[in-house]
């Protein structure tokens, strides 16, 4: 069974990753510092899977802590998802954040080039794209300047994968661009694990309906889109998973020195209203909402192409709008 190392294998999208690698017959290896999430995640995954995962609780910036795994394992390949991605404290902390983000690719290179381990799935963002001219968003869409620092690490860690690549190391790669992961398992065992006040809609929804907020703040119903709120594509976090085990599938089966990007999202986009009204819909409940001002900053609609992505690695998704709200849902119940 090949083993595949998970940064960030506690996190969100990790955890999710590490059971659908699991169903696809790979084992995971995860690292995490829980910087941002829980070891019971562990005991979670066990439930789901049968399967009690090897677990090094560590940073992965720490060299001699990958080598310790490398010793303990063979690594066939790894998926890199530990960052920090708090849009609003990377403005105000960006060094935490071009230190973790940037320097842990770094770091996990140079072990991966040692080590002789090929293939790296790698977590970017539709953040990249910033506000596109053009809609939907295709791989080629030309990435915009950063708005924040967050968005910027992930635009230089794919800078430095592709520069990387050209240099001839031997790696192959593939940059996954999300777009909005939203949902949770529907064991409703693991889900998103929002730390503090949530920044992101979906938890914020969640939050609302258990009654741990008072109120959800709509920013903005008078852009031009279908309701004059703003569009997103809100893509389930299995169907994200899903796409990595499609990824490292793929790049078992491609030469050395190989990059490339893909986006992850449904194709479809949604207004933050036609969300409240799935999550309405499914949860039996009505929201507190009001309509507030915009959001600084926010992009007013993206939504991907997922041609190349269906095409190429295969990948379609499974889960619909209201299968993600109900999963967030229940996830939110078992919290
Ligand atoms: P998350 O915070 O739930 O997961 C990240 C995990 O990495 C956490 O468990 C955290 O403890 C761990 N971590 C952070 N720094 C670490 C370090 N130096 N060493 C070891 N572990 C470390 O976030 P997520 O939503 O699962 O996101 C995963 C990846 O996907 C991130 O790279 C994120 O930037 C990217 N991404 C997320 C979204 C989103 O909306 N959730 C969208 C696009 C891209
Ligand atoms: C979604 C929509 C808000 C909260 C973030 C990151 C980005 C990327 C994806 C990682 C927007 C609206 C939200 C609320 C609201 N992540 N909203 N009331 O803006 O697409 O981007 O996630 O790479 O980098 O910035 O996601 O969940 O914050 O917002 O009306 O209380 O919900 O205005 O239209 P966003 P989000």
């Amino acid at each position: 069974m090949k083993k595949i190392l998970i940064t960030g294998g506690a996190g969100y999208i990790g955890s999710h990753t590490a059971v659908e690698l699991w169903n696809a017959g790979m084992e995971p290896i995860i690292l995490d510092d829980l910087s941002n999430s829980d070891e019971k995640v562990l005991d979670r995954l066990e439930e789901i899977t049968g399967k009690r995962f090897a677990f090094f609780k560590g940073d992965c910036n720490d060299k001699s802590l990958l080598e310790r795994i490398a010793t303990e394992h063979q690594l066939a390949g790894v998926i890199h998802f530990a960052a920090f991605k708090a849009v609003g404290e990377s403005t105000s902390q960006p060094l935490k954040y071009y230190k973790n983000n940037v320097g842990s690719l770094i770091v996990l290179l140079e072990f991966m080039q040692e080590q002789g381990i090929q293939d790296l799935v790698f977590s970017s963002s539709c953040t990249v794209y910033g506000q596109p001219e053009v809609l939907p968003v295709t791989e080629s869409t030309p990435r915009q300047e950063a708005e924040s620092p967050y968005g910027n690490t992930k635009k230089i860690c794919e800078d430095i994968l592709m520069d990387y690549v050209k240099s001839k190391p031997g790696v192959r790669v593939i940059s996954l661009r999300y777009f909005n992961p939203v949902g949770a398992h529907p064991s409703a065992k693991i889900g998103e694990l929002p730390i503090g006040t949530p920044q992101n809609l979906v938890p914020y929804i969640t939050q609302t309906a258990a009654g741990i907020r008072e109120k959800l703040t709509v920013f903005g119903n008078d852009y031009d889109t279908s309701d004059g709120s703003c569009v997103r594509d809100y893509i389930h976090v299995v169907d994200v998973a899903d796409a990595h085990v499609k990824a490292l599938s793929y790049l078992s089966g491609q030469e050395d020195n190989f990059y490339e990007v893909f986006n992850v999202g449904t194709g479809k986009g949604n207004t933050v209203l036609e969300v409240i009204h799935a999550f309405e819909k499914v949860s039996g409940q009505k929201l507190n909402y009001v309509i507030g001002p915009r959001r600084p900053g926010d992009v007013v609609k993206t939504w991907a192409d997922t041609t190349k992505i269906n095409q190429v690695l295969g990948w379609y998704p499974k889960y619909s709008l209201e299968d993600s709200m109900r999963d967030s849902w229940n996830w939110q119940k078992r919290l």
